[in-house]
């Protein structure tokens, strides 16, 4: 089964969105988790962009050893040359060198000829080459550029060197049936794409930045990248651990494998959620808090017969321990197997009695704790407010 490289950006483009903005130290202890939850690359930062992003790409090239990485860097000399010091004492550096390719950027933004922004290109990926084997070029506004020109950009930067070509979804316009289309165009069109990886970089601006990354794999990409919750720019990037468990569960539908500990997932989620004080949307697929909470009775029914009823995937293999939440959804059966966790094996009369109290406490409030669970079996019914 191939691999897919999972390129994390949660420390670039996640850092970058308003709101994510983490110190050095915070971006070290980030690291560090992504290092056990085993990503191929971390986009540490982008050098020129602060004195206090280039130190912390510095300190994450000297410390974080078995993963690759990466530094940003626009085109420009100045940048490549900075990106390099920030990352020449890491083990797998990587320079990430971008240019915007769509008309639209280059005319409203860059003011340059399409010739132009070739050459730009190509002295850029061999200056990054100068320094580094691994480079990587990213054809910013992929999505929206012509597609004769982006291969020819492609062409141009693989010769130059490049070892990675990424395919960005910038401002997150492209539907999956789209972005896959283009991935496959890109791998039959360009030359000596067998001797580069392909990457996708997608956005959520129409929430389908998971969609559209997934779409890239059956297209013919090798490298996703993607962020811890989701977070980057605007509405964010493809949320890293939505994409790595679309792989893990459906492996044998996408046919390919990462090197993801899963088990790290729900742990680097809480742990960016605490470094930058904002919270994980309840709902939000994996990692949210109701990802694998069941309330409804009919579920939760199920789920005690046999949890594929309901789940498909094992909690656990996110890091997550599997929640019966008891409310007013809920029915007896789930009220006797969580008693039965707590300890008490119930007669039909300790029941009848329990339900009533649990129904009196489950109206006022929407769950019900293990603690109202046992004043109400203890009739202490004052402590549970019944
Ligand atoms: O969204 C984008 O185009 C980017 C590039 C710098 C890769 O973040
Ligand atoms: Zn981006």
């Amino acid at each position: 089964m191939e691999k897919i490289m999972i390129f994390d950006t949660t420390l670039r483009d996640g850092e970058q969105a308003p709101g994510f903005s983490m110190n050095g130290e915070e971006k070290i202890q980030m690291a560090r988790q992504l290092e056990k939850l085993q990503v191929d690359v971390i986009e540490a930062g982008y050098p020129i962009a602060s004195e206090g992003d280039f130190e912390a790409v510095k300190q994450i090239s000297a410390e974080i050893r078995s993963v690759t990485i990466a530094g940003l860097a626009r085109a420009v000399p100045i940048d490549i040359d900075r990106c390099w010091q920030a990352l020449e004492g890491a083990a797998k550096p990587r320079i990430h060198t971008f240019l915007a390719t769509s008309d639209i950027h280059l005319k409203y933004k860059l003011g340059k000829s399409r010739e132009e922004a070739l050459e730009i290109a190509v002295k850029a990926v061999q200056r990054a080459r100068s320094y580094c084997n691994d480079v990587e070029f990213s054809a910013e506004d992929a999505g929206r550029t012509d597609i004769d020109f982006l291969c020819r950009v492609f062409d141009a930067v693989i010769e130059a060197g490049a070892t990675v070509i990424n395919v960005p979804d910038t401002v997150g316009y492209q539907t999956p049936a789209e972005y896959g289309a283009l991935i496959r165009t890109l791998r039959e069109r360009v030359r000596d794409t067998d001797r580069v990886t392909i990457s996708t970089h997608c956005h959520d601006d129409l929430g389908l930045a998971v969609a559209n990354s997934l779409a890239g794999i059956e297209g013919g990409a090798r490298q996703i990248e993607c962020a811890i919750n989701g977070i980057g720019e605007r509405a964010g990037n493809a949320a890293l651990e939505e994409v790595v468990m679309a792989i893990d569960t459906r492996k044998k539908y996408y046919n390919v494998t990462t090197g993801v500990q899963t088990e790290e997932l729900f742990r680097s989620s809480q742990l960016l959620s605490k470094l930058t004080g904002k919270d994980v949307q309840v709902n939000k697929a994996i990692v949210g808090k109701n990802a694998f909470a069941h309330e409804a009775g009919i579920h939760q029914d199920g789920m005690l017969k046999a949890a594929v009823t309901y789940e498909i995937m094992v909690p656990e293999r996110v890091g997550v321990k599997s929640m019966i939440v008891l409310g007013k959804h809920s029915g007896r059966h789930a009220l006797v197997a969580r008693y039965r966790e707590l300890g008490y094996d119930l007669s039909k009369e300790d029941l009848d009695r329990a339900y009533q109290g649990f129904v009196k406490v489950a109206d006022r409030r929407k769950v019900v704790s293990d603690d109202d669970l046992i004043a109400i079996i203890e009739k202490r019914e004052a402590a549970a407010n019944v």
